[in-house]
């Protein structure tokens, strides 16, 4: 049985990427229900300066974010959610990048090489229009016919970190040879994925990883810096908090449709996806969580709100006001003088010329 190129491509990118189970994890059976949460919704709010990509969560604790419950992406049944907590998901901006921190509970579980025997998230966010989160974007195509063409309107940009091959604390994504384990992908349905700058024909080197990541567990005692041979750098099933963070730009180079594009003042369509090794055991389909059923909406917000605008529109009335009294003052001030002592010479202004 000879297996088509497109096919070739995308087991390729699977070996190299270890996202097999990713794929697996939407094979689906039975009727898909869902009734997303109307209330779910986060803001990214212009808030330069404020959080270093490092993992750390601590700078993040003045920014809102949203909890949500994790249920398993193929049955979203409540009975099924993720027993050790909710996923809190927060974002802003600096004009220039856009920022995410995904905060799970988890006992620390690592092991280092084997990407399914340790926490995973991914994020996913509509391109085209016509893009579903409910099978990755939901083109009818098959992996033999899909192709930019026929799936025109159905892009999903999705951002795909695993952990195992990363120390925490440490800057992996972009172009940079040590992009292992966190890759920038796009997909028209679970079936016609492909890595950016990747396409059935052929690579385009316009598209780039435009993502950059680090993660932390909350267990960890505070560290100069990991190195590979500190792994599993803490002990483990210790209780505590797996914490991601990433950014990409608000605009990226991207030609082709391979990424989503944010604006400020607009919103987008996003989702959060969560798998971890429960006992021990490799991760799998049925252990893939995310955070809805549907898209969640992100706004991302103007630096200056209406608000903002209001006080400064009365901050400017008043100092202009400030300044005209204050130039009368002077002028009487001056008037005063000049009458008065007549050693202040009143100098024609034709006189310095
Ligand atoms: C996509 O496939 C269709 C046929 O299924 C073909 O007509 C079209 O040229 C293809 N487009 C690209 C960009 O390969
Ligand atoms: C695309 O890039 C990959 C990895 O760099 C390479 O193995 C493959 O041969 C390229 N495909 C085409 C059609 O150029």
């Amino acid at each position: 049985m000879s297996i088509p190129p497109p096919l070739q491509l995308l087991l390729a990118c699977l070996a190299v990427f270890s996202c097999r189970h990713f794929v697996a994890s939407h094979q689906e059976s039975g009727d898909w229900h869902c009734d997303p949460d109307d209330e779910a919704r986060i803001a990214a709010e212009f808030r330069p300066g404020i959080v270093t990509l490092d993992g750390r969560a601590d700078d993040w604790s003045n920014v809102d974010g949203f909890e949500f419950p994790l249920r398993p992406a193929l049955d979203p049944d409540e009975d099924h959610q993720y027993k050790s907590g909710k996923m809190t998901v927060k974002a802003l901006h600096d004009g220039k990048d856009v920022y995410f921190t995904l905060q799970v509970d988890g006992d620390y579980v690592y092991s280092k090489g084997d990407d399914h025997k340790c926490p995973s998230v991914a994020l996913m966010f509509q391109i085209g229009d016509s893009a579903t989160y409910h099978n990755m974007g939901g083109c009818k195509e098959s992996s033999n016919t899909c192709n930019s063409t026929n799936c025109r309107g159905y892009e999903v940009d999705i951002m795909h970190f695993s952990i195992g091959n990363s120390i925490p604390g440490r800057l992996y994504g972009g172009n940079s040879v040590n992009s292992v384990g966190l890759v920038d992908m796009y997909s028209w349905n679970p079936h016609c994925r492909n890595i950016d700058a990747s396409a059935p024909s052929g690579n385009d080197s316009t598209a780039l990883n435009d993502w950059k990541g680090a993660w932390w567990h909350s267990s960890f005692s505070t560290h100069p810096g990991f190195i590979e041979d500190d792994s599993p750098y803490g002990s483990s099933a210790e209780k505590g908090i797996y914490y991601f963070e990433f950014s990409r730009p608000l605009r990226t180079t991207d030609l082709l449709q391979q990424d989503a594009q944010f604006s400020i003042g607009k919103s987008s369509k996003f989702s959060a996806a969560f798998w971890y090794p429960s006992d021990g055991n490799p991760w799998h389909g049925s252990a893939h969580y995310t955070i809805s059923c549907d898209w969640i909406p992100m706004d991302v917000i103007s630096g200056l709100t209406s608000q903002h605008k209001a006080a400064s529109g009365n901050a400017a009335s008043l100092f202009a006001f400030v300044l005209s009294t204050a130039a009368f003052c002077v002028s009487i001030f001056v008037a005063y003088m000049v009458s008065k002592n007549k050693s202040i010479p009143f100098t024609p202004i034709d006189d310095r010329l």
